[in-house]
């Protein structure tokens, strides 16, 4: 391959057939359907084993279970396989702080710590299969704690730093955990976090916490708990020796991650040791056709799955440069971004829709500031890319010369599934469109009944057959998750989103079929925003719904009814957005509020969304014939009449 990887141009592909057939994808993809597990043990055999798998899957439904028998340690993979070569004295991070300090960190060093922490973990009492939660800013300390959970077999979940003491709470009770690893603060758009503050509000409300270990990250004064508090480098400062890496089964959880789902409370989705890793590994090699030169850059926080997959465990799996940068991208100027990516020589940027939404109204002034020479490659995720983003970010970011690849993933699924995949042949883009499934995905598109749906229509998005990426389980909740995932249409997963598949295979992503919405990527159930409003004492009902919000893809907006005695103001709409920043945290502020004299619902009592969200939107209720078993047209009409005539107002 040549320096600048050559895809086709999108600008040049006006249609589809002329680099087709492809070849290499054609016979791998074939061959990962026709022999699954042939293809995936030759994948996992690129990563080191301490004892070869049984079997290679292991098939009940709802349940996967992959390389059972199989011996391997994550942290094993990500750091020890590349300290113990040349690879020692090669970056692993480039670390950037919002404030502009830097830390460079090699795989011996990286080695050396994740060593050390494993040992503080080990001293905290932590062994395999414990639970602990990690609730930190984007520090180097969070990816080295990760694999030094990893390394003695513990199970960690990650908080997202800018989720509040409820939510935090609600995460640490349903896992357990009796550690929970914080910083005293960290940095966003130059002010500071009281990570601290927040977390000892929630460890009110978590029995199970004993210990809460902070790490000096800002330097402000904190609260503290005698007994129960720890500075980390009081732990690091006790003599410590190497902690060898626990060999764990493949079917071992590695860790849990909370995501919205349709009902009020998160599910917490578990991956496994094996399969994930494998999974990861490879999808890292097809979509991001990394070199040994290459720097990494995804600009996820670790909060979310890409910071666990696209992070942590793909790139580094591989003995990849990363590099992770702590703040917001807009700080102090808008050029921070183009900055990094000059400064350490960035290859492959891998980020949101919701992010090149930004940058693109700001203008191009601020990237003709920097030289972006360095990039082989531009990546996206987590929401559907609209073709006018994708051809600003090819032409703007990559100079229309770097392949965008536009991977559709979910939290669930552990890794990228369907995606452009130059590192196994180069396809022709169509923007907007995820295009073509990764080897060992059997996605299509379905009716309501699970027929499949010839080209060109819109329905469900399935996937037909497990993958190793598949998460184990949902922790604690076993109906939930074949109720979520394997009951709308038996014997396959339902991954709750519409898409369409064009008449050359392509699939587009259009956006959630079910009561989930995605606010500048992060996902959000309208019922988890509906219960943190109802708890507020002045509302008596809420519907939330979302309408198109040009940088943020949707914003939320809420419809409340008031309790006797209340009445609307601009001071009580304040009041609850606050109140829902302070239940679930800033990604859930509501854009608007809406007070109504009451909801539309049908006469068996549900919510009317589509009406609500129609008149959030802006739009006539258009189509409204399969609304509802219940509901009549004439009675959604009305309803959508009489809310029209509220809007706007208090
Ligand atoms: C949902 C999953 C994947 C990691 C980050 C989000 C939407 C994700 C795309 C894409 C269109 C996308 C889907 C999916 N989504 N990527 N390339 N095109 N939609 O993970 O929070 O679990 O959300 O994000 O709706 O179901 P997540």
């Amino acid at each position: 391959m040549t320096a600048k990887r050559g895809m086709d141009s999108a600008s040049r592909l006006p249609t589809n057939t002329y680099l087709w057939p492809l070849k290499r994808y054609t016979e791998m993809y074939r061959r990962s359907l026709d022999e699954p597990e042939a293809f995936w043990a030759e994948q996992a055999r690129k990563l080191d084993w301490f004892k070869t798998w049984d079997r290679v899957l292991e098939w009940r439904l709802p349940y996967a279970r992959w390389f059972v028998g199989g011996k391997l340690n994550v942290s094993f993979q990500c750091v020890d396989r590349h300290a113990t070569t040349w690879r020692k004295s090669k970056v692993a991070i480039y670390w950037e702080g919002e404030p502009g300090d830097t830390r460079v960190l090699s795989y011996s060093t990286l080695f050396r710590e994740v060593n050390h922490f494993a040992s503080v973990l080990k001293r905290l009492g932590i062994g395999k299969g414990d639970k602990i939660a990690l609730y930190l800013p984007m520090i180097p300390e969070l990816p080295i704690f990760m694999l030094a959970c990893g390394r003695i077999g513990a199970v960690y979940t990650v908080i997202f730093s800018g989720f509040s003491p409820q939510a935090i709470a609600d995460r640490v009770n349903d896992t357990q955990a009796k550690v929970i690893i914080t910083a005293d603060g960290g940095y966003r758009r130059g002010k500071t976090v009281k990570l601290k503050e927040l977390t000892d509000e929630a460890v009110k409300l978590c029995p199970s916490v004993e210990k809460v270990v902070v790490i000096k990250r800002t330097g402000e004064a904190v609260p503290w708990t005698k007994g129960r508090d720890i500075w980390l480098s009081s732990l690091l400062d006790e003599p410590h020796e190497p902690v060898a890496p626990e060999p764990v089964e493949a079917t071992h959880p590695l860790y849990i991650l909370y995501t919205s789902g349709t009902t009020g409370k998160p599910k917490g989705i578990i991956h496994s040791t094996g399969g994930y890793l494998v999974y990861n590994h490879s999808t890292y090699q097809w979509v991001f056709n990394a070199r040994e030169e290459s720097v990494f850059w995804c600009t996820a926080d670790v909060g979310w799955v890409t910071g666990h997959s696209s992070i942590v465990y793909g790139p580094l799996s591989h003995g990849a440069a990363i590099v992770i940068y702590e703040g917001a991208a807009d700080y102090p100027t808008l050029d921070r971004w183009w900055n990094i990516i000059e400064k350490y020589g960035v290859t492959i940027l891998y980020t949101s829709p919701t992010a090149i939404r930004m940058f693109m109204r700001s203008g191009e002034e601020w990237l003709k500031k920097h030289d972006l020479s360095s990039l082989e490659l531009l990546g996206s995720v987590g929401e559907p890319i609209n073709p006018e983003v994708w051809q600003w970010y090819y032409k703007n970011v990559g100079r229309e010369m770097c392949p965008v690849v536009d991977t559709w993933w979910q939290t669930e699924t552990g890794g990228i599934m369907i995606s452009p995949a130059p590192g196994i042949e180069p396809i022709p883009l169509k923007p907007g469109s995820a295009t073509l499934p990764l080897p060992g995905v059997d996605a299509a598109v379905v009716d309501a009944s699970g027929k499949e749906l010839p080209p060109c229509h819109t329905g469900y998005l399935v996937i037909k057959r497990p993958w190793p990426g598949l998460l184990l389980d949902i922790y604690g909740n076993p109906e939930r998750y074949r109720e979520a995932y394997w009951s709308r249409f038996p014997g396959v997963y339902y991954t709750g989103d519409f898409a369409m598949r064009d008449e050359d295979g392509y699939f587009w992503v259009l956006g959630r079929a079910d009561e989930v919405l995605k606010v500048a990527g992060h996902r959000l159930g309208t019922a988890e925003i509906e219960s943190a409003v109802i708890s507020h004492p002045a509302v008596a009902e809420v519907a939330a719904t979302s309408r198109p919000d040009a940088v943020k893809g949707q914003a939320i907006v809420l419809f409340i009814t008031l309790k006797e005695g209340n009445s609307p103001s601009d001071a009580l709409r304040k009041d609850i957005i606050k109140h829902v920043r302070q239940t679930i945290g800033p990604v859930a502020t509501p854009s608007k509020v809406y007070f109504v004299q009451s909801l539309p619902k049908t006469r068996s009592g549900k919510i009317m969304r589509r009406v609500l969200k129609a008149v959030a939107s802006g739009e006539s209720i258009g189509d409204i014939t399969s609304l509802d078993d219940e509901t009549s047209v004439a009675e959604a009409k009305r309803a959508y009449q009489s809310l029209k005539k509220t809007q706007g107002g208090v």
